[in-house]
């Protein structure tokens, strides 16, 4: 595989980075993912204003390699190979000799990007096919899941408990309310309308969330960006994932429960995943 490091294209096992870097030390830095299909950037100029704004809210100078980023990608995505791509930019707070919670001052950031294959969405195809299984776990996560930090234990962590039966999706949710998934948005479909938890939530503002959002405005279909409580959850007669490298994805089980079904031509996450024609 070839990867983007601090200017220059090379093979992953010849990029090296210090272990003296924040990013190492204290999880000090932010990351984005940019899907790409036949080496076309999906939404690209959203996810790089999100990128800006992650770097910004840390206080992370904006590399200005980032004002090429969309022919960096080009060039990887040729050398690389695959059709379809996703891309994991990673930006930290640099490399700092003397351990610090304090940065030094003149940190350069450290910029490095991968590739790795994008699989379709195996739905577009065989929408009839079963759905995903999620499981609902306390987020303990910090106050600022806005932010696209690397920092992602609370993400992770629930992932590796070998107490627990592996589900697709762990769906955070604190004080009775659902928040995200570790690493996708939620919507719900309830009494007819559309629901997704809103921004104040200090959620991610997902691109993918986003875009489905403007897509859906001026349709006839009801859309609100609402709290949903469990127990709305529970109720739900749709649940749809969404992000960038799994685009919309209907839930059909929350354990061992399942969502009542419906005939393939009633439900709505089909029409709404018909958007994304990449
Ligand atoms: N995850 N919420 C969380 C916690 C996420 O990690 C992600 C994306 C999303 C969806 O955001 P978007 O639509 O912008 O991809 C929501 C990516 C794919 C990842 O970390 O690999």
């Amino acid at each position: 595989m070839w990867v983007f490091l601090n200017g220059n294209i090379l093979r992953e096992e010849e990029a090296k980075i210090s272990p003296l870097d924040r990013g190492f030390t204290f999880a000090d830095g932010v990351y984005e993912v940019i899907p790409s299909y036949d080496n076309k950037r999906f939404l690209f100029n959203e996810h790089l204003a999100r990128l800006k704004n992650s770097l910004r809210q840390l206080f992370i100078p904006i590399p200005d390699v980032l004002d090429e980023m969309d022919s960096i990608l080009n060039k990887l995505h040729k050398k690389n190979k695959y059709k379809n791509q996703s891309f994991y930019i990673q930006i930290t707070r640099g490399i700092q000799n003397t351990r610090s919670h304090d940065s030094e001052k003149d940190l350069v950031p450290t910029v490095f990007i991968a590739s790795q294959k994008l699989e379709s969405n195996p739905f577009k195809n065989s929408p009839e096919r079963k759905g995903l299984t999620i499981r609902l776990e306390e987020d303990i996560r910090w106050g600022r899941c806005d932010i696209k930090t690397t920092g992602l234990t609370g993400n992770i962590l629930y992932a590796h408990d070998p107490s627990k039966e592996f589900t697709d999706e762990i769906i955070f949710h604190k004080e009775g309310i659902i928040n995200e998934g570790s690493k996708s948005n939620i919507f719900i479909v309830l009494e007819k309308k559309i629901l997704t938890p809103p921004l104040d939530q200090n959620i991610l503002p997902g691109v993918t969330r986003n875009f489905i959002l403007d897509k859906l405005q001026g349709t006839d279909l009801e859309v609100r960006q609402e709290a949903i409580t469990l127990d709305m959850l529970h109720r739900s007669e749709e649940i749809w994932l969404t992000s960038s490298t799994k685009e919309l994805q209907p839930v059909y089980f929350i354990g061992d429960l399942e969502l009542p079904k419906k005939n393939t031509q009633d439900y709505i996450w089909p029409k709404v995943l018909n958007y994304f024609n990449n």
